[in-house]
């Protein structure tokens, strides 16, 4: 099972960007950890970051065909992009969607999500174990033990 790992702008500067609020580990850091668990579970992680919306997309038509599944954190496009939303529902891509804040319990214009009603689920607020509740879930998924 392949399952794509996205980071969208800003993520990149994890460990130093407001780290009361998004952690001391670096992007690398977290990308160490879920693809170790994926790979405890037999799964292969495909990672990318990009400040740029456009990026972001590109790499979603280039790869989904050929993956099972996206995790993703879109940092602020969540809250605005049509564009990104609209690749997960082009390609189809089964898509859970990742904060590392409760961005529910944030600033009002963090409430809302373009992403989650085209995402299987929304995890938000588990800090970096949030990627890997997503990893999880894919590999629990993918054995038959729960279904969408
Ligand atoms: C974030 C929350 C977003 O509102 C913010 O713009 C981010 C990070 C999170 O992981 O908590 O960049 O997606």
């Amino acid at each position: 099972m392949k399952l794509l790992f996205l980071n969208g702008p800003n993520l990149n500067l994890l460990g130093t960007r407001e780290p009361d609020i998004y952690g001391h580990e670096s992007l690398n850091d977290i990308v160490d950890v879920v693809r170790e668990r994926a790979t405890q579970s037999g799964m292969v992680i495909l990672d990318f970051q990009s400040n740029h919306e456009g990026g972001l997309i590109d790499f979603i038509h280039e790869h989904a065909s050929s993956a099972d599944g996206m995790i993703i954190n879109p940092g602020a496009l969540t809250h605005y992009s049509i564009a990104l939303r609209d690749a997960i529902t082009a390609t189809g891509i089964a898509t859970v969607e990742v904060h590392l804040s409760n961005i529910h319990h944030r600033e009002p214009f963090r409430h809302h999500s373009v992403i989650a009603p085209v995402a299987i689920g929304q995890i938000a607020g588990f800090g970096s174990y949030g990627y890997v509740m997503a990893v999880d879930w894919f590999s629990d998924m993918h054995q038959g033990s729960k279904k969408p």
